[in-house]
């Protein structure tokens, strides 16, 4: 997301989802978005406005008519002020009053005066999601240009099965900030992303592997989703949540990355190859669990592909992007690497520091180019991905 400071209007309507939408305000917050709250005064039944103005450290407003805290007009000043309006959860009655321009009070009136994007996260009862009315509201303000997060199917608060629960707070907030982000320079771009560890089996409950965490790669399949881009992400084993709005394949070993890199790999724009690779396999894989006996054990191992390489070879229009975690020599071994695989940009990620790499939510590197060099100070690693596509960006002209 570009640095400037976003403003998000959250809608909190009557639903007993509402508590959820604490968690998409403190969400939001973490990525220093300003938050300012409407309540529709149902929704003051469930989950109080403290709870809302502690968490978003601005006023909560949902009397339209109580005396105004600031000079200005307050549903015209929030509709002005929203870079984005998100009304979560939504109830059927809000969305049926969006629809049919129904404006009476706080939250709806700022529905009708805003030009921000306004993105419904609906919940409630199946047979009410289900309702024909329902369902005619949401497809004619779809028609309207509004947004939709859809609710999903699963046990719902008044035991009920089915579709009508609130979308992950999670997704939610990572489908705002997606929309804030204002540089779409990656549209019609196809990026390539690999990320995670891989692992190399040695019988089969046994492997050996690194300790990557993915962190780096998903930031910065998120941020070429964000900017615009057709984003592959092809992702060894790791623990995080899958991006939304990226294509996903999970591999195992170095010879899986490399065959589904390759597959698509002639018809990528940019590809960065994030992944923590590992070079040395066993020689041979034990079919059968090897047994531990009294005597010391030698593994031998091969070396693998070189995945890097193989690409830096077959390079044809894309921009190749390589890392290298180095705990030495970082910039003159990243260098090597830069010129030996025939990479157009190198991400050196010096992993001796205790604060940043592998595990961290924070990155330190240093980016190499042919001709230059760019030594970022420590970030995260969503802010890494930010740097890194801008820098990308002047390379593409
Ligand atoms: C316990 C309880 C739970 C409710 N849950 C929901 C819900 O999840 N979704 C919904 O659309 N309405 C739900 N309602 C009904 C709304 O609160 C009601 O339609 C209200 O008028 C909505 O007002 P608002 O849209 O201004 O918040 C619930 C009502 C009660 C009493």
């Amino acid at each position: 997301m570009s640095h400037q400071k976003k403003t998000v209007v959250l809608g909190v309507t009557g639903g007993i989802a509402a508590y959820k939408a604490l968690d998409i305000v403190s969400r939001l917050k973490k990525y220093d978005i300003d938050v300012h709250v409407i309540m529709s005064n149902s929704s003051c039944e469930f989950v109080t406005p403290l709870s809302f103005q502690s968490l978003s450290q601005n006023i909560v407003i949902s009397d339209m008519f109580a005396e105004p805290k600031s000079w200005e007009i307050q549903h015209i000043s929030l509709a002005k002020k929203a870079d984005l309006l998100l009304i979560a959860p939504a109830t059927a009655n809000i969305i049926g009053k969006v629809a049919n321009g129904i404006a009476d009070d706080m939250l709806s009136t700022t529905v009708m005066a805003t030009k921000a994007p306004v993105v419904f996260a609906p919940a409630m009862n199946t047979n009410m999601y289900a309702n024909k009315i329902v369902q005619d509201n949401i497809s004619k303000l779809k028609g309207y240009g509004y947004d939709f997060i859809e609710p999903n199917s699963g046990r719902l608060a008044c035991g009920d099965n089915g579709t009508g629960k609130l979308a992950d707070t999670k997704l939610i907030a990572d489908i705002v900030i997606s929309k804030l982000h204002t540089c779409k320079d990656l549209v019609g771009k196809k990026v390539l992303v690999t990320a995670g560890p891989t692992i190399a089996p040695i019988d089969p409950v046994r492997y050996i592997s690194n300790r990557s965490s993915g962190k780096m790669g998903y930031a910065i399949a998120e941020e070429a989703r964000d900017r615009g881009a057709d984003v592959t992400l092809i992702s060894g084993p790791c623990d995080l949540e899958i991006p939304f709005g990226v294509k996903f394949l999970k591999v195992e070993t170095n010879g899986d990355m490399l065959c589904s890199v390759l597959k698509i790999y002639d018809n990528m724009d940019i590809v960065v190859k994030c992944a923590a690779v590992a070079d040395y396999k066993p020689k041979k894989y034990a079919k059968e669990k090897i047994k531990k006996t009294d005597k010391e054990f030698t593994l031998e191992l091969e070396k693998d592909n070189d995945i890097l390489y193989e690409l830096g070879k077959k390079k044809k229009n894309q921009i190749l992007v390589g890392f290298a975690a180095e705990s030495e020599n970082l910039l003159k071994n990243a260098e090597a690497k830069l010129n030996k695989k025939n990479l157009d940009m190198i991400v050196a990620n010096d992993i001796s520091c205790n604060d940043t790499g592998f595990k961290s939510d924070f990155n330190r590197v240093t980016i190499l180019t042919r001709n230059d060099k760019f030594s970022l100070d420590k970030m995260t690693k969503k802010e890494v991905a930010h740097e890194l596509f801008n820098l990308i960006n002047k390379l593409k002209r």
